[in-house]
Formats: structure tokens, C-alpha cells, sequence
């Protein structure tokens, strides 16, 4: 968890928050369906004076590592870090996001903060009954 920590924490650096002054940050362990490799991509908030068009941490962190990893891309472990005491937990579209890329519905995520306390769920306890995309094969 401490490398999902640091680079979550040195990804929260960049964050562009000129709206919320929210600085949040978030690192995935991801691999390719099938390979033993695992690697940490991280990523910020990244916002818009239109304010529907914001990025999470959770989902720039994700989307850079399917760039990176491409279509087949697991994951297997989520952490967010936040200056909030309680840590944020991600917000719900950010489940949906995990729900999609997740190897299965009880993968850790590690909600944290900058004062080291961190609280850590499954997958299926913050998003329980997700809409995933085996109802769509059905
Ligand atoms: N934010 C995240 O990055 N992740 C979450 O799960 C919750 C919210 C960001 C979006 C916005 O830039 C700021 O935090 C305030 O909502």
C-alpha cells in the first residue's frame, strides 16, 4: 500500500482544482488479463470552468493506465488520498469507473489522507448490486 500511497500522494501535486481548491489524488495497481506483472498508475482531479466536464483522481488514474495497458486492463487495487479528515471515499460515478476495470467486486480500496488515516473497503461494500457488463452479455 505504501507505493500506491506515494505515487497517489506525488499525482495529488499536480492537481488542478482552481475551483474546489480540493487537491485529490489517486494511484490503481493494474495488469493486462492474464500477466503475473502488476504497475502503479496515478492521477489527480483535473477541473473546467464548465463544471460538469471535472475529472476525478480515480478516473484520470484509471484511464491512464487502460492508455498505457490498453482494452484488456484489470484492476486490482484503488487508493485515493485527500487533505480531509474523513478521507474521501470516490464519489459514485468513480465506483461505476472502478465497477468497470475491477478484476472482481472485492477489490481493496484504501481511502486516505494527507494525515496518514486510512480506511480501507471492498469494491462491493461502496458499490454494492453495480450494473457491471455482464448485463449486457445477457
Ligand atoms: N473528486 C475526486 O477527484 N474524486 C472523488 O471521488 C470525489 C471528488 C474531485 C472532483 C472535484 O475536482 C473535487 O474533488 C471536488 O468535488
Amino acid at each position: 500500500m505504501k507505493a500506491l500511497y506515494d505515487v497517489a500522494s506525488e499525482a495529488r501535486k499536480n492537481s488542478y482544482s482552481p475551483y474546489s481548491h480540493q487537491k485529490v489524488g489517486a494511484a490503481v495497481r493494474a495488469n493486462k488479463k492474464g500477466q503475473a506483472t502488476t504497475t502503479i498508475f496515478g492521477g489527480c482531479n483535473v477541473e473546467n470552468s464548465s463544471y460538469g466536464a471535472c475529472c476525478c483522481a480515480e478516473q484520470t488514474a484509471i484511464h491512464t493506465a487502460v492508455a498505457s495497458l490498453g482494452p484488456e486492463t484489470q484492476i486490482l487495487e484503488v487508493l485515493v488520498i485527500t487533505d480531509a479528515d474523513p478521507a474521501w471515499p470516490p464519489c459514485g460515478i468513480c465506483r461505476q469507473v472502478i465497477t468497470e476495470f475491477a478484476q472482481n467486486p472485492d477489490i481493496p480500496i484504501h481511502c486516505t489522507n494527507l494525515a496518514g488515516k486510512t480506511r480501507t473497503q471492498k469494491l462491493s461494500e461502496l458499490i454494492p448490486q453495480a450494473f457491471g457488463s455482464d448485463y449486457l452479455k445477457k
